[in-house]
């Protein structure tokens, strides 16, 4: 019966008064009491970003090459999502446009219920640049080499006056120094003056002291020595937790987000392919993209690892017919898959099945 087939943009769309006449269509599919449920469970007005149907593209000359298509994410307050993908997917892409560095070609991106894409009023324009922070891949890049570390640090508080006099932005910087494991002798350098790991420590303080609601970590860790990145990736971690931030972590590789995340998304050319609980896409992955994400994690055992068959995702094995159009169906409760009916038929008997397994 309909009622037993769910999209994620259902979800995501239903509760928005304005788009009532659009939510009768799309509700229509789905059974009253679903309504409730999946306001409250899901997409809520609660959530810190909704992104819907959003389309993002380049132009080159007179050639418009879209690389995110569709794209539908409602980022829970509080959380650390993971998402993931390969290079080109289009992950960046996506931060970048809640960042609003980018403009979107359709669809929209609310903050808090507001609509963030398009334009918006100064005191919006501000709010947004102080509460949504993004921390970048790699650091030497990302840091202004002929600016000193105090510069860089305050650049946030100062253009947006953040502090009461001189003495208290000194102190505000001197404390986020000490917070992410740096001296406030550093003040004074530069920042080719400091290994990778603490140039990251320098983005992370520059992001926080603007005490941001939402932060997007793209790759953080990626571009450091692996013997630190577990340290960066505990700091990350500890100020979300104390201020119940939203993180979106932007990885390559699952067993990244694994450790921090709550919810993971797999993206592969430019659509949401897989969504669920971190736990549960582990135990329960069902996208093949996402299989094969799994099969490239290293294992710790060298026997096991060198016997071990890496999958590789086949884009066109699916199939798919114009009037077959895959999206993103929820198969089981909080997980989602990119897939037309028929696959979704066939994950949803092989989650019945490994359940049906699992209870005897
Ligand atoms: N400014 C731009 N102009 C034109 N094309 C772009 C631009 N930025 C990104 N793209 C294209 O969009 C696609 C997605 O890029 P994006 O940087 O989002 O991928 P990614 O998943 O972050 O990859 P990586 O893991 O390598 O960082 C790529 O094909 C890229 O070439
Ligand atoms: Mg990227």
């Amino acid at each position: 019966m309909s009622d037993e087939i769910k999209t994620y943009l259902d979800v995501a769309e239903i509760y928005r008064p304005e788009n009532a006449k659009r939510n009768k269509k799309v509700g229509s599919k789905l059974k009253e009491e679903d309504h409730e449920t999946l306001d409250v469970v899901r997409g809520n007005p609660d959530d810190v970003i909704t992104m819907s149907h959003v389309d993002i593209g380049f132009k080159r000359g007179t050639d418009l090459r879209v690389v995110v298509q569709d794209f539908s994410l409602a980022l829970k307050r509080g959380e650390v999502f993971g998402l993931v993908g390969e290079s080109g997917s289009g992950k960046t892409t996506v931060g970048r446009s809640i960042m609003r560095i980018i403009p979107i070609l359709n669809g929209e991106i609310r903050y808090n219920g507001h609509l963030i894409s398009g334009n918006v009023g100064s005191a919006r324009e501000r709010e947004l640049k102080t509460k949504i922070q993004m921390i970048f891949q790699d650091p030497s890049a990302s840091l202004n080499d002929r600016a000193n570390i105090d510069y860089i640090v305050s650049e946030g508080i100062r253009a947006f006056h953040m502090y009461e006099n001189e003495e208290d932005r000194l102190e505000k910087v001197t404390d986020m120094m000490k917070r992410v494991g740096l001296r406030p002798e550093h003040l004074k350098r530069y920042p080719h003056e400091f290994s990778g790991g603490q140039r990251q420590r320098v983005g992370i303080a520059r992001a926080m002291l603007m005490h941001p609601e939402v932060i997007i970590a793209d790759e953080p860790i990626s571009a450091l020595d692996v013997s630190i990145r577990a340290q960066v990736l505990n700091l990350i971690k500890e100020f979300q937790k104390e201020s119940n931030m939203t993180v979106v972590f932007i990885a390559h590789d699952l067993s990244v987000v694994k450790y921090i995340s709550d919810r993971i998304g797999v993206i592969y050319g430019g659509h949401l392919v897989e969504l669920a609980k971190a736990n549960r896409l582990f135990e329960m992955p069902l996208h093949p993209y996402t299989k094969s994400l799994l099969t490239a994690i290293p294992l710790p055992d060298p026997k096991i690892e060198k016997g071990k068959k890496i999958v590789t995702y086949d884009p066109f094995a699916h199939h798919y017919r114009y009037d077959d159009v895959p999206q993103l169906y929820e198969v089981e409760k909080d997980h989602y898959v990119r897939c037309n009916l028929k696959e979704l038929a066939e994950y949803k008997a092989f989650v019945a099945n490994s359940k049906k397994g699992g209870s005897k």
